[in-house]
């Protein structure tokens, strides 16, 4: 199969949001040939990769039954990992959802569209090949032009996890999704980098105690001032070792999110830092390391990656380059990365959630 790279003048339709608002550039946006086809791509059982304002995803139809296997296939994603839904409005909810909670309601009005998926009970209408069989589902309308005028367009709910091989960083660039699936998707919409980087947040509201499945853009202290509660955040999310999480979402037990190198995290000093480093040159590795730009001159080794380009200390856009620079160290071919580690307050919780699996909990205190 070709893969189809189509390019999206984003500019101009954040022009058009900017001067006439957000449904005339959703219109002109349904009007756009690459648009189009890309809709009618997805009625016809492709898989089209498309941006949101968190990673790129990979789409197809939720009701259409090969489609949506074709996405476990070119993933190489487990079976029992269910996928995420996406709407483009909020009518057809009622159609699939059982029902609910004030607290479901309150988090859709302040985060929707936006970088948080609910948990619901569906009615039992939805295909099990997309539930995995569960009674609920992971739902979310997200916040990005191009992928509400595609939702609008197939007027369907898409199924759509990122749209990186199972186990790599999310894409935050079309040129991420095509370095993992060229050849294996239909089409690729490329808008640019994406807004935000991280993947959302995933909330259990089926019941009065509100869960933490994954920590995402938006922070739980943020869900807690709309809920005036506090969320369950189960306390091994904050654990070094991963196999306490397991049982918390589906997705969480497998490695996630990882360069190709061998990844540590370290929190101890510069100097021991180095000797590590020496020692591992001395056995001839190709060492990187990934720090914050402030830290440049600390430490010597082979590559060097920066967390926040230029933007020193901003948590936002280490949110943002966070998945392109693991690929950069797949670039340069590095043995180990040596990585700085965070303190886990606010969208840090969500940074370092993402690190400790990428270094598959080895971390140096
Ligand atoms: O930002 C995002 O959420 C991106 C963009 C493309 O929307 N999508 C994404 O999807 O990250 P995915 O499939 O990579 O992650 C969805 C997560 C997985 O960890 C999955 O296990 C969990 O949501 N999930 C889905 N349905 C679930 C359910 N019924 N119960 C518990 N967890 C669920
Ligand atoms: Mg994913």
């Amino acid at each position: 199969m070709k893969t189809e790279c189509l390019k999206i003048p984003i500019l101009d339709f954040l022009e058009i949001e900017k001067k006439y608002g957000k449904e005339k550039a959703l219109e002109s946006l349904k009007k756009n040939d690459a648009i189009i086809k890309a809709a009618s791509a997805l009625k016809n059982g492709k898989l089209v990769a498309f941006p949101t304002e968190t990673v790129y995803g990979l789409g197809a139809l939720a009701f259409l039954k090969e489609a949506v296997e074709n996405i476990f296939k070119v993933k190489s994603r487990p079976l029992d990992n269910p996928l995420i839904l996406h709407l483009g409005s909020l009518e057809c909810l009622d159609k699939w959802i059982a029902y609910l909670t004030k607290d479901a309601l309150k988090l859709i009005e302040v985060f929707w569209p936006g970088p948080l998926t609910l948990i619901l009970k569906h009615k039992g209408n939805l295909p099990s090949f997309v539930t995995s069989g569960l009674d609920t589902v992971g739902i979310r309308m997200p916040d990005n032009l191009v992928a509400l005028s595609i939702l609008q367009l197939v007027d369907s709910l898409i199924a759509a996890p990122s749209a990186n091989v199972s186990g790599r960083p999310s894409p935050t660039l079309a040129s991420h999704v095509l370095e993992d699936l060229n050849g294996k998707v239909d089409i690729i919409l490329d808008s640019g980098p994406t807004k935000l980087g991280l993947e959302s947040t995933v909330i259990d509201v089926t019941t009065e105690k509100v869960c933490l499945l994954r920590p995402g853009f938006i922070t739980v202290e943020e869900i807690e001032e709309v809920l005036q509660k506090k969320v369950f955040v189960d306390e091994a999310f904050f654990k070094d070792t991963k196999h306490e999480l397991k049982l918390i979402a589906p997705g969480l037990k497998y490695k996630h999110y990882a360069p190709l190198a061998d990844m540590y995290l370290f929190f101890c000093s510069f100097e021991n830092l180095q000797q590590i480093i020496d020692k591992e040159k001395s056995l001839g590795k190709k060492i990187g390391v990934l720090l914050t730009s402030n830290n440049k001159c600390r430490v010597e080794a082979d590559v060097y990656v920066y967390y926040d380009l230029d933007d020193i200390g901003n948590p936002l856009s280490i949110s943002r380059n966070l998945y392109a620079c693991f690929r950069k160290f797949d670039f340069f071919k590095v043995d180990v990365i040596y990585a700085q580690g965070f303190s886990e307050k606010g969208i840090y919780f969500t940074i370092m959630n993402r690190l400790k699996k990428a270094a598959n909990y080895k971390i140096i205190r």
